[in-house]
Protein backbone atom coordinates (compact mmCIF):
# COMPACT_ATOMS: atom_id res chain seq x y z
CA UNK A 1 0.00 0.00 0.00
CA UNK A 2 1.43 2.94 -0.91
CA UNK A 3 2.10 5.92 1.77
CA UNK A 4 -0.42 8.72 1.30
CA UNK A 5 2.05 11.36 1.24
CA UNK A 6 2.63 10.21 -2.37
CA UNK A 7 -0.46 11.24 -3.84
CA UNK A 8 -1.45 13.81 -1.73
CA UNK A 9 -2.40 16.67 -3.17
CA UNK A 10 -3.61 19.04 -0.68
CA UNK A 11 -4.59 19.28 3.14
CA UNK A 12 -8.23 20.45 2.43
CA UNK A 13 -8.88 20.90 6.04
CA UNK A 14 -6.33 20.30 8.77
CA UNK A 15 -6.85 18.25 12.07
CA UNK A 16 -7.22 21.00 14.26
CA UNK A 17 -10.04 23.21 12.13
CA UNK A 18 -11.98 20.00 12.18
CA UNK A 19 -11.78 19.53 15.53
CA UNK A 20 -12.75 22.69 16.36
CA UNK A 21 -15.65 22.49 13.64
CA UNK A 22 -16.73 19.95 15.59
CA UNK A 23 -16.65 21.20 18.81
CA UNK A 24 -19.05 23.82 17.44
CA UNK A 25 -21.77 21.76 15.62
CA UNK A 26 -21.81 19.27 19.14
CA UNK A 27 -22.55 22.82 21.13
CA UNK A 28 -25.40 23.69 18.78
CA UNK A 29 -26.66 19.92 18.88
CA UNK A 30 -26.78 20.16 22.60
CA UNK A 31 -28.90 23.65 22.43
CA UNK A 32 -31.32 22.03 19.94
CA UNK A 33 -31.86 18.71 21.49
CA UNK A 34 -32.27 19.52 25.06
CA UNK A 35 -35.19 17.41 26.44
CA UNK A 36 -35.39 15.48 23.11
CA UNK A 37 -34.73 11.61 22.65
CA UNK A 38 -31.41 11.84 20.89
CA UNK A 39 -30.67 8.92 18.57
CA UNK A 40 -27.30 9.53 16.35
CA UNK A 41 -27.05 6.85 13.60
CA UNK A 42 -23.55 7.01 12.30
CA UNK A 43 -23.62 5.55 8.81
CA UNK A 44 -20.99 2.91 8.12
CA UNK A 45 -18.28 3.22 7.17
CA UNK A 46 -17.00 6.72 6.83
CA UNK A 47 -18.66 8.33 9.38
CA UNK A 48 -16.99 6.90 12.53
CA UNK A 49 -14.59 9.20 12.85
CA UNK A 50 -16.83 11.87 12.76
CA UNK A 51 -19.13 10.32 14.90
CA UNK A 52 -16.79 9.22 17.57
CA UNK A 53 -15.63 13.04 17.90
CA UNK A 54 -18.93 14.60 18.22
CA UNK A 55 -20.28 12.62 20.70
CA UNK A 56 -17.39 13.49 23.13
CA UNK A 57 -18.80 16.87 22.56
CA UNK A 58 -22.07 16.34 23.30
CA UNK A 59 -23.37 16.79 26.60
CA UNK A 60 -26.93 15.66 26.58
CA UNK A 61 -27.85 11.89 27.05
CA UNK A 62 -28.20 10.27 23.86
CA UNK A 63 -28.01 6.60 22.80
CA UNK A 64 -26.40 5.47 18.84
CA UNK A 65 -26.73 2.84 16.50
CA UNK A 66 -24.81 2.59 13.24
CA UNK A 67 -26.01 1.39 9.64
CA UNK A 68 -24.42 0.43 6.96
CA UNK A 69 -25.76 0.75 2.96
CA UNK A 70 -23.59 0.11 -0.68
CA UNK A 71 -24.74 2.03 -4.20
CA UNK A 72 -26.11 -0.25 -6.44
CA UNK A 73 -23.36 -1.27 -9.51
CA UNK A 74 -19.83 -1.42 -9.26
CA UNK A 75 -17.39 0.53 -7.20
CA UNK A 76 -17.17 3.42 -9.28
CA UNK A 77 -16.79 7.00 -7.44
CA UNK A 78 -20.45 7.67 -8.28
CA UNK A 79 -23.66 7.32 -6.79
CA UNK A 80 -25.85 5.20 -9.12
CA UNK A 81 -29.25 7.06 -7.44
CA UNK A 82 -30.19 3.53 -5.92
CA UNK A 83 -28.81 2.38 -2.50
CA UNK A 84 -28.89 -1.36 -0.72
CA UNK A 85 -29.13 -1.40 3.20
CA UNK A 86 -25.93 -3.93 3.39
CA UNK A 87 -26.08 -3.14 7.71
CA UNK A 88 -29.54 -2.22 9.04
CA UNK A 89 -30.20 -0.91 12.66
CA UNK A 90 -30.24 -2.71 15.95
CA UNK A 91 -32.58 -0.90 17.37
CA UNK A 92 -36.54 0.54 16.88
CA UNK A 93 -36.29 4.29 16.08
CA UNK A 94 -40.16 4.52 16.49
CA UNK A 95 -40.82 7.92 18.78
CA UNK A 96 -36.47 8.71 18.78
CA UNK A 97 -35.23 12.21 17.78
CA UNK A 98 -33.03 10.53 14.74
CA UNK A 99 -29.91 12.51 13.71
CA UNK A 100 -28.11 10.87 10.96
CA UNK A 101 -24.42 11.22 11.18
CA UNK A 102 -22.10 11.30 7.30
CA UNK A 103 -19.27 11.19 6.39
CA UNK A 104 -20.13 13.36 3.03
CA UNK A 105 -23.35 14.44 1.04
CA UNK A 106 -21.99 14.10 -2.25
CA UNK A 107 -24.77 13.37 -5.20
CA UNK A 108 -27.52 13.30 -2.20
CA UNK A 109 -28.74 9.56 -3.30
CA UNK A 110 -27.09 7.73 -0.33
CA UNK A 111 -29.09 10.09 2.24
CA UNK A 112 -32.17 10.85 0.30
CA UNK A 113 -32.48 6.86 0.13
CA UNK A 114 -31.64 6.48 4.06
CA UNK A 115 -34.09 9.41 5.04
CA UNK A 116 -36.84 7.93 2.86
CA UNK A 117 -35.96 4.46 4.14
CA UNK A 118 -35.95 6.13 7.63
CA UNK A 119 -39.52 7.74 7.76
CA UNK A 120 -41.41 4.90 7.48
CA UNK A 121 -40.01 3.94 10.54
CA UNK A 122 -42.26 6.88 12.08
CA UNK A 123 -39.10 8.59 14.22
CA UNK A 124 -40.18 11.42 16.27
CA UNK A 125 -37.67 13.90 14.00
CA UNK A 126 -35.36 12.82 11.72
CA UNK A 127 -32.37 15.62 10.46
CA UNK A 128 -28.86 14.90 8.87
CA UNK A 129 -25.54 16.14 10.28
CA UNK A 130 -23.08 15.39 7.76
CA UNK A 131 -19.18 16.63 8.09
CA UNK A 132 -18.78 17.92 4.38
CA UNK A 133 -20.73 19.01 1.84
CA UNK A 134 -19.48 18.60 -1.85
CA UNK A 135 -22.74 21.07 -2.45
CA UNK A 136 -21.75 21.69 -6.75
CA UNK A 137 -22.21 17.90 -6.78
CA UNK A 138 -25.99 17.49 -5.66
CA UNK A 139 -28.58 16.07 -8.57
CA UNK A 140 -30.83 15.46 -6.04
CA UNK A 141 -32.06 18.25 -2.99
CA UNK A 142 -31.61 16.31 0.54
CA UNK A 143 -32.23 18.64 3.78
CA UNK A 144 -28.92 19.16 5.58
CA UNK A 145 -29.72 20.51 9.28
CA UNK A 146 -25.81 20.13 10.94
CA UNK A 147 -22.61 20.51 7.85
CA UNK A 148 -19.23 20.53 9.20
CA UNK A 149 -17.78 22.38 5.80
CA UNK A 150 -18.46 22.68 2.22
CA UNK A 151 -16.22 21.44 -0.26
CA UNK A 152 -14.88 21.85 -3.97
CA UNK A 153 -15.92 19.37 -5.97
CA UNK A 154 -12.83 17.04 -5.65
CA UNK A 155 -12.29 13.36 -4.24
CA UNK A 156 -11.30 13.79 -0.76
CA UNK A 157 -10.14 11.24 2.02
CA UNK A 158 -9.18 10.79 5.65
CA UNK A 159 -11.16 11.54 8.70
CA UNK A 160 -12.97 8.53 7.78
CA UNK A 161 -13.24 8.38 3.80
CA UNK A 162 -11.59 5.98 2.91
CA UNK A 163 -9.51 5.91 -1.24
CA UNK A 164 -10.40 2.22 -2.26
CA UNK A 165 -10.94 1.36 1.72
CA UNK A 166 -8.00 2.72 3.00
CA UNK A 167 -6.54 5.74 4.87
CA UNK A 168 -9.72 6.20 6.74
CA UNK A 169 -7.34 6.89 9.56
CA UNK A 170 -5.40 9.63 8.95
CA UNK A 171 -6.18 13.09 10.73
CA UNK A 172 -7.02 15.44 7.84
CA UNK A 173 -9.09 15.48 4.93
CA UNK A 174 -6.75 15.61 1.93
CA UNK A 175 -7.13 15.87 -1.81
CA UNK A 176 -5.48 13.14 -3.64
CA UNK A 177 -3.78 13.88 -7.00
CA UNK A 178 -4.94 11.04 -9.45
CA UNK A 179 -1.54 11.21 -11.63
CA UNK A 180 0.28 9.60 -8.85
CA UNK A 181 -2.11 7.44 -6.99
CA UNK A 182 -1.95 3.57 -7.71
CA UNK A 183 -5.45 1.86 -7.05
CA UNK A 184 -4.75 -1.06 -4.79
CA UNK A 185 -4.77 -4.46 -7.44
P1 LIG B 1 -23.72 10.40 -2.57
O1 LIG B 1 -24.75 9.29 -2.56
O2 LIG B 1 -23.27 10.71 -3.98
O3 LIG B 1 -24.14 11.62 -1.82
O4 LIG B 1 -22.41 9.80 -1.96
C1 LIG B 1 -22.19 9.65 -0.65
C2 LIG B 1 -21.13 8.60 -0.38
O5 LIG B 1 -20.12 8.54 -1.40
C3 LIG B 1 -20.43 8.98 0.90
O6 LIG B 1 -21.06 8.42 2.01
C4 LIG B 1 -19.02 8.46 0.66
O7 LIG B 1 -18.93 7.12 1.11
C5 LIG B 1 -18.82 8.47 -0.83
N1 LIG B 1 -18.03 9.65 -1.29
C6 LIG B 1 -18.48 10.70 -2.00
N2 LIG B 1 -17.49 11.58 -2.26
C7 LIG B 1 -16.39 11.08 -1.67
C8 LIG B 1 -15.03 11.55 -1.58
O8 LIG B 1 -14.63 12.61 -2.07
N3 LIG B 1 -14.19 10.74 -0.88
C9 LIG B 1 -14.56 9.56 -0.31
N4 LIG B 1 -15.82 9.10 -0.36
C10 LIG B 1 -16.72 9.84 -1.05
MG1 LIG C 1 -16.95 5.36 0.76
Amino acid sequence: MQDHHNFLEEILIPSEELQERIAELGEEINQDYFGKNLHLVCILRGGVLFLADLMRHITLPHTIDFMAVSSYGTGARQSTGQVRITLDLKEDIHERDVLLVEDIVDSGFTIASILELLATRHPRSLQVCTLLDKAERREIDVPIHYRGFVIPNKFVFGYGLDLDEYYRNLPFIGTVNPQKYQPPD
